[in-house]
């Protein structure tokens, strides 16, 4: 499968490696503003790829991008020390109206995968700008914050991430949900492996490894200015579904019918994603207290979402 990338920042740049590095696709073609830079990290990629594939990795323009299976959107700003997701939406907004209607003539048989922040919004925009249906416009949406919540609790329970069962719904953004409640540990419920591991999961617990998926980008952002190592092996992981069509379940946004009581609106809950894209969303079971949270995130999001005219 070919793979255009719509910015060659930090974010696309490293989906594009971690592409390479995986082998998915066949060619991946870098689209900037900045040709130069969109040039110079598509030949630093490219040297990696003897390594372990065989994938070609150039720079282009959206012309280039004709054939493409998915095109990663990852124009726009990021958020700088202290700045919320949510305070990047006009500036977004804005090139997403300048860059949607390019691809769409270059690649009009693309899924789109939104990654720009805040991503909820973002997609919620770019299924309305493309007119496409929202199972064909995917945003990248929590399933970083689920592999936050995932690592945190394998480091807890001294089990590979990859055996926990667990999900961040909602926002990809302050106001997400972590799901405690229907969590897994293989096929164990988290607490009851918990209490078998000796390792309990108690309030005090729960409450640092909240903090610390919540906070996680805060923090990583203070310390080197920019998160793009994770986002970039999560848009792969995504791409990755969708050129096998192995119908992964994974948390990722898209403008969904209804969301704990809110319709239309773009938030993550896990999905399976295939060839054609999303296929099914899963409905989590949750306590009360989940419910309510993801009620009140999904509608800050649709109502932040109407206040944007496309
Ligand atoms: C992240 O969570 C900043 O949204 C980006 O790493």
């Amino acid at each position: 499968m070919k793979v255009g990338i719509i910015g060659a920042g930090m974010v696309g740049s490293s989906a594009a490696y971690a592409l390479a590095m995986l082998g998915i696709a066949s060619e991946i073609v870098l689209v900037d503003n900045n040709a130069d830079l969109a040039q110079a990290q598509a030949e630093d990629i490219s040297h990696a790829v003897p390594f372990v594939s065989a994938t070609v990795v150039r720079a282009g323009d959206y012309d280039d991008c004709a054939g493409a299976g998915v095109i990663i959107i990852s124009a726009g700003v990021s958020q700088k020390p202290g700045e919320t997701r949510l305070e990047l939406l006009g500036r977004n907004a804005e090139v997403f109206r300048n860059v949607i209607g390019r691809i769409l003539q270059a690649a009009p048989q693309a899924l789109l995968l939104i990654a720009s922040n805040p991503v909820d919004i973002m997609t919620d925009i770019a299924t309305r700008l493309s007119g496409l249906p929202p199972q064909r416009v995917i945003g990248s949406g929590t399933i970083l914050d689920t592999a936050r919540f995932r690592s945190l609790l394998g480091r807890h329970l001294q089990i590979s991430p990859q055996s926990v069962h667990a999900y961040v719904l909602g926002e990809h953004g302050d106001s997400e949900v972590l799901g405690w409640s229907n969590a897994m540990v293989g096929a164990v419920p988290l607490q009851s492996f918990a209490q078998q591991a000796g390792r309990p999961v108690t309030d005090e617990v729960r409450l640092k490894i909240d903090a610390g998926v919540r906070g996680a980008a805060y923090k990583i952002i203070k310390g080197k200015g920019a998160t793009y190592y994770g986002i970039g092996a999560g848009l792969a992981r995504i791409v990755k579904t969708i050129a096998r069509d192995q119908r992964d379940v994974l948390s990722v946004s898209s403008v969904t019918k209804e969301l704990a009581g809110v319709t239309d609106v773009a938030a993550s809950v896990p999905r399976v994603i295939g060839a054609e894209g999303i296929v099914m969303d899963l409905v989590p079971d949750l306590d009360e207290t989940e419910r309510i949270a993801l009620n009140a995130s999904a509608r800050m999001l649709k109502d932040l979402a109407l206040s944007v005219p496309c």
